[in-house]
This record gives C-alpha cells, structure tokens and sequence, in this order.
C-alpha cells in the first residue's frame, strides 16, 4: 500500500515541506508537491526526491492553450516529475498535445515517460455548485465520466476524481486507467473543505488506485504515525 499513498506537501513553508519529507521517507512512497511546495522549495527538490526513492506528482492542473500546456508539461518531464495533471476540461487538443510533448521529452531524455492525469471536477465541489458554477443541469457523476473519457481518448493515464465516482469511472474507462483519488479522511481526521470524500479503506475497496491525503498527515502532530495508521486502514488493519 505504501506505493499508492501519496502524501500532499500543502504546508506553506518550504523548509517544513523539506523537513517533512525528510521525516516521511522511511515511510511513503509518493508526495505531491503544489504551487506552494514549487514555489518554495525550486524544481531541484525533483532531483532529490528522485535520490532518496520518493516519486514526485506534480500537482499542478495545467489549463491553457494546447501549445503552452505541451510546453508546461514538457519543462516538468525535463525536471523529473513523475506524475503531472492538467483539467480534462481544457479539452482533447490540449491533452493529447501535452501527451506529445511529454513522450517526446522522456524519449530524448531516457527516462520513464511521466504518469499523465486529468483533473475531472474537484472532491471540494458538490453536485449544486457544479450545476450553479457551469450553469448546467447535468449531473456532476456524468460530468466526470465524460471529462474522464475524453481524458482516455486523448491518451492521459487516467483522473484525479473523488472516490464516490471510481466505479462508474472504471466502468466507462476499463481496469487499466489509473484512478487517483483526493477527498480521504480516515474517521479520526477533519473534513476541513473537502465535500465528497470517503475514508481510506472505503476508497481502496472501490478501487483508487493511489490515495492523495494532505491535512491529515501534514496537520498531525506526528505525521509518520498518522500515515502508518492510514496505511494501515488501506491494508484493512
Ligand atoms: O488536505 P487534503 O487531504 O484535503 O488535500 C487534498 C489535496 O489534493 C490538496 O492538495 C488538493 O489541492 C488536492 N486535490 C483535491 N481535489 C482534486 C485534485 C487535487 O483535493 N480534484
């Protein structure tokens, strides 16, 4: 389990986000670093992760013109992330041209050809503020499944959704198509923003296959052992 866990490097200090990864290393596999952990701590932290056996999600959701997501993209394949999202919605032209650009990179570079995902509708929206923010009368569910299926279509990986929609996911995608999943709070934890979540071992049993926890461990007062008791509510402990 510890290979699906990945733990979200949300704290807005860089020399805590550091320090926490020290701590962590022993312990998970996977951290995702956003605008925050970037921004503090510089694209050489992709190297160092890499040192010390941590793969790197770079949390990110790129949303522009196909050429400059392909170029985001390509810039952070370079570096060395091993994961990278971008919005579904920006469309198929958008994510097959980022797709391109990231084949491209890792060929020339021979390195591993980056995890592509795309961000369906985020675990802190529920179904009225989608229908009210796009001003549509569709369902969130079918919302995600398109945008997921177009994600499929364009070559991405797999999506970032809310564990409430991996079943009808899988169906529409198949058992390949990597499903990642945000919005997890062990019974014990806040629910802080997060709308449609679940608990760890809920989310496994419906199939994710990576878990994104971030307050939960990052907020505890020993985040090693709040990610050994989420690691071992995903084995069923
Ligand atoms: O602290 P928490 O466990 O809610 O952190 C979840 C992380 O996953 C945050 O970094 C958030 O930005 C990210 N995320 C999300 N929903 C998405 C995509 C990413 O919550 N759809």
């Amino acid at each position: 389990m510890k290979e699906r866990l990945i733990v979200a490097l949300d704290l807005e200090d860089g020399n805590e986000n550091f320090e926490l990864s020290e701590k962590l290393k022993g312990t998970v596999s996977w951290v995702k670093i956003g605008y925050q952990a970037l921004y503090s701590l510089g694209t050489e932290v992709f190297a160092w992760y890499s040192e010390n056996r941590i793969n790197t999600f770079l949390d990110l959701k790129f949303h522009d013109i196909p050429n400059t997501v392909a170029r985001d993209v390509g810039t952070m394949t370079k570096h060395g992330a091993n994961m990278i999202n971008m919005h579904a919605s920006g469309g198929i032209e958008m994510m097959q041209a980022a797709r391109i650009r990231a084949d491209d990179v890792a060929q020339d570079r021979r390195i591993d050809k980056p995890i592509l995902l795309g961000v369906t509708i985020l675990t802190s929206t529920n179904e009225a503020e989608f229908q009210f923010q796009f001003g549509s009368e569709r369902h969130l569910s079918n919302q995600v499944v398109f945008l997921a299926k177009q994600a499929k279509e364009a070559g991405l990986d797999g999506v970032v959704a809310s564990p409430l929609e991996i079943e009808l996911i899988r169906k529409a995608c198949g058992d390949d198509f990597i499903i990642v999943t945000p919005g997890i709070r062990p019974s014990w934890a806040n629910r802080g923003d997060q709308k449609r979540i679940t608990t760890p071992s809920e989310a496994i049993n419906r199939g994710a296959d990576f878990l994104v926890v971030g307050r939960p461990i990052i907020e505890a007062d020993d985040p090693i052992e709040a990610a050994e008791m989420i690691l071992d509510e995903m084995r069923g402990e």
